[in-house]
């Protein structure tokens, strides 16, 4: 049979609560469905920082390297500067594997009630930029310790980057509606979107059968909260990506459903899925998270793996809880963790 080897990495917070029933999910139907999981368990994340002093051995990347993907939960520790645990291990695993495209797709279920009067019909997926943008590695602190102190980032955007992020977008769409909103900011004010703008514009031009739209990304914020159902795929940067999957799985109900995949799609690397929220440090240890976003995440590995059949069924059992109102507190209901795990499980077994 068929075998994948998939590290696990659950990191911190909530991320070990989640990964957990996710795993439980897929090895059910890994035995169901006649293919074999290999969990590669990597205890990487901030208690391997306290006793180590870096968040991954410095052969991290290269035992990665060797696994047909990463399945990750989150990382995070109010004692411990963000600084040191992203740039110690989630943005190295994006970068150096090449996965510069961050899937992130939200799609409202019948019968779930979110903070949307009508939220009927949402199904849009956010294609946001991973490597370079906003998140540049260019600046840092000038004048410590002078009253002239001040930080600086400079965003980076590259026309490489940019081509490849909107090419892939564009194919996306073809697959979808065929309708593609590029978000920006380029009223004059940054540069670095004008050049976004000027590139996507050319993109947009070798598909034009396409239906293209470019909106503000202030003016997106409202649209997505408002009439999210008009967008379908969304390109973006790095950071407005970041800001606005957190808003649309808010439109859907929960961040507690929100899936993401970032993907390698030269499939040199291996890809990398995980929730698209936190840690959660303040719901942390208490049982409750709900493990539908790291389930969802598990779901888009699958298919990424060709386990299409697995794939489909495990969003439909999804779908079918949320449906049914078998849902954790933060969707409303009375199920914690565990009582989630048992009722998915229980859904995967009929
Ligand atoms: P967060 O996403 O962890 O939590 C935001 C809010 O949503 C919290 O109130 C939390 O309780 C709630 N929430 C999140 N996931 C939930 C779930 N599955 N079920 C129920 N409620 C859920 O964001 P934050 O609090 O701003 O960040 C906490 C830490 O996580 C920080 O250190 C941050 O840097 C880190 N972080 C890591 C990742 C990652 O590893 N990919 C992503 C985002 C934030
Ligand atoms: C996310 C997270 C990360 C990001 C942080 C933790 C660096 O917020 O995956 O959405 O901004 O990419
Ligand atoms: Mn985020």
């Amino acid at each position: 049979t068929r075998t994948h080897r998939i590290a696990s990495i659950p990191g911190d917070g909530i991320g070990p609560e989640v990964v957990d029933v996710a795993r439980s999910a897929v090895d059910l139907l890994a035995q169901q469905e006649g293919f074999g999981i290999d969990w590669i368990d990597f205890d990487w994340g901030s208690e391997f920082y306290r006793r180590y002093g870096r968040m991954m051995p410095e052969s991290g990347l290269d035992e990665l390297a060797e696994t047909d993907a990463i399945f990750f939960g989150a990382v995070g520790a109010p004692d411990i500067s963000d600084a040191v645990t992203l740039w110690g291990l989630l943005i190295p695993i994006r970068r150096e594997f090449g996965q510069y495209v961050n899937l992130r797709p939200a799609k409202h279920v019948d019968g779930l009630a979110g903070p949307l009067k009508n939220p009927d019909g949402i199904d849009l997926i956010i294609v946001r930029e991973n490597s370079e943008g906003e998140y540049s590695e260019l600046g840092g602190r000038f004048g410590r310790g002078t009253p002239q102190e001040f930080a600086s980032q400079d965003a980076v955007f590259s026309r490489h980057g940019i081509e490849r992020i909107t090419t892939y977008a564009a194919h996306l769409a073809r697959k979808r509606s065929g309708r593609i909103t590029s978000v920006t900011k380029s009223n004059g004010i940054i540069h670095s979107m004008t050049f976004w703008d000027e590139v996507v514009n050319e993109i947009a031009a070798e598909h034009d059968d396409l239906t293209w739209r470019s909106v503000l990304v202030d003016a997106m914020s409202a649209e997505l909260v408002l009439k999210p159902q008009s967008h379908d795929v969304i390109v973006c940067s790095n950071l407005f990506g970041d800001i606005l999957s957190d808003l649309a799985s808010a439109t859907i109900g929960s961040l507690g459903l929100a899936a993401s995949g970032n993907i390698n799609p030269e499939r040199t690397a291996p890809s990398m899925f995980e929730s698209v929220h936190g840690s959660a440090p303040d719901i942390a240890g208490q049982g409750i998270a709900n493990p539908l976003a790291q389930v969802s995440s598990a779901a888009m590995m699958l298919d990424h793996l060709g386990e299409q059949s697995a794939a489909k069924r495990l969003n439909d059992a999804v779908d079918s809880m949320l449906r049914s109102g078998q849902v954790t507190q933060d969707l409303g209901g009375s199920l914690d963790t565990k009582g989630a795990e048992e009722a998915l499980l229980a859904v995967l077994s009929q």
